[in-house]
């Protein structure tokens, strides 16, 4: 045993010291907005976030972009993969696109296409992913992310609209996109819905597209299992009238136990001719949200009000169907679950108070052995630091 540890001195420790790009990494302050009715600052490089952090060439690591759509009738979800997300021989040259669509009538329909190299394209009037010939493309602005799909006799081209021009990030430990250490996300696309298209299956049957859509993006260098036990990702949507709200609630815990909370909360208002967006909040571990679990599947998330919703707070409630929509169990045996969810939510407007009802995206990951969906952390964990400046 002594000879054993003394060899372990002599290995030499390789830190390897991983840096994303755009402004993924970067140390932040806290919330970038808080409840001032305006984007202060769009963040900057908000196109090139987008991008692959994760080389195709690189020796380890994993990345992948997940579109998730629901319109009536229609449950699709494609994602763009490098390499093996749960596993720590991940080679992130070998990309595959896979789509998963779920039908009213409870049939469901898969497909699949991997071991390409994920090629993109960097240039401001056109950014693009593909994998095979399935490709995902968005410029500067990032106002749509267009889609073109070919594979196995399934074809799809449409537009998804990213109604707000802004994003999403979490900052766990105040390093900005980290869901838990060294676990990097973000919702390029806050607010989307896709339209301008449709989708047509091998077998001949043509769905137009008019659907809410979500784009989520995670990669890390390290297996997903030794970075997170569970995190839950829930995207909700509510319009008005005169506006929609945007509210984005992401909660994670780390192997060691260490719990982060993240939200953000966006409006788009209509101001004359056009749809302006801003920002209330965007925070995280922040006392502004509080959150309550009723029983096993409902929570209530109210965010504080401010001056300028005359101190009147936002709710949401929401409550998950007792199934996922759609389930996927990774190499290492951890399971996702997606949810569509229905929500209920109070919010302020004016001089008055809008009950409205909504729609919401959740995804759930649970590591092999981690526990029911009870288990998904609730509020608490890091602190805002008081140095930070
Ligand atoms: C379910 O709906 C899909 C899509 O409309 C259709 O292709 C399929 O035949 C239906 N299945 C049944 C059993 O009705
Ligand atoms: C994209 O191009 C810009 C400008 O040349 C460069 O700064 C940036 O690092 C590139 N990003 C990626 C992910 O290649
Ligand atoms: C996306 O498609 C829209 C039309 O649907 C087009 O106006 C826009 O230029 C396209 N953007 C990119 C980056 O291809
Ligand atoms: C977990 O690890 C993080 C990062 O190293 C650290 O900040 C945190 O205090 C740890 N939490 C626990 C409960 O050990
Ligand atoms: C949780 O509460 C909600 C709302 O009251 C209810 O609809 C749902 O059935 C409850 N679920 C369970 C598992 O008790
Ligand atoms: C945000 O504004 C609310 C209401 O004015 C205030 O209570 C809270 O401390 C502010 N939070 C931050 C992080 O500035
Ligand atoms: C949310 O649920 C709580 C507890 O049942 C209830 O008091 C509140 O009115 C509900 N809010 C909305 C917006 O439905």
């Amino acid at each position: 045993m002594r000879v054993f540890q003394s060899l372990l001195l002599f290995i030499p420790v390789i830190v390897a010291e991983f840096v994303p790009g755009g402004s993924f990494g970067r140390p932040t302050i806290g919330p970038y907005n808080n409840c001032s009715g305006e984007l202060t600052s769009r963040p900057k490089d908000l196109a090139i976030d987008t991008l692959p952090n994760i080389s195709p060439d690189a020796p380890s690591g994993w990345e992948r972009w997940d579109l998730t759509m629901y319109q009536d009738g229609l449950f699709l979800s494609m994602r763009w993969i490098q390499g093996d997300p749960a596993s720590s021989h991940s080679v992130p040259a070998d990309g595959t696109f896979e789509l998963v669509a779920k039908f009213a009538n409870g049939t469901s329909y898969a497909t699949h296409t991997s071991g390409h190299k994920l090629t993109s394209t960097n240039d401001t009037s056109l950014y693009s992913i593909t994998i095979a010939d399935n490709t995902l493309s968005w410029d500067d602005t990032q106002t749509s992310f267009n889609t073109t799909l070919s594979l196995n006799g399934l074809t799809a081209t449409f537009s998804s609209e990213s109604i707000m021009l802004d994003k999403f990030s979490p900052y766990a430990g105040w390093i900005i996109g980290q869901l838990t250490e060294n676990l990097f996300s973000g919702i390029p696309m806050t607010r989307g819905r896709t339209h301008v298209g449709s989708i047509k299956f091998p077998w001949g049957q043509e769905v137009t597209l008019k659907a809410d859509s979500v784009l989520t993006h995670m990669f890390s260098e390290e297996p997903l299992p030794t970075l997170a036990t569970s995190y839950a990702i829930r995207v909700f949507r509510s319009s008005g009238k005169d506006f929609g709200d945007t509210f984005i609630y992401e909660s994670s815990r780390a192997p060691n136990t260490s719990e982060y909370n993240a939200f953000f909360l966006g409006r788009a208002e209509n101001r004359g001719p056009s749809f302006e967006p801003y920002t209330f909040y965007a925070g995280t571990n922040n006392e502004l949200l509080s959150t309550h679990q009723a029983n096993s599947t409902s929570i209530s998330a109210q965010l504080a009000g401010c001056a300028h919703t005359n101190n009147v707070p936002f709710s949401w409630n929401f409550t998950l169907p007792s199934k996922p929509t759609a389930e996927h169990i990774d190499s290492a045996g951890g399971k996702t679950s997606y949810f569509i969810a229905s929500v209920h939510a109070a919010e302020p407007n004016g001089n008055v108070v809008e009950q409205q009802s909504g729609m919401g995206f959740v995804q759930v990951y649970e590591s092999a052995g981690a526990g029911l969906t009870q288990n998904i952390p609730s509020l608490g964990g890091e602190q805002p630091d008081p140095d930070a400046q």
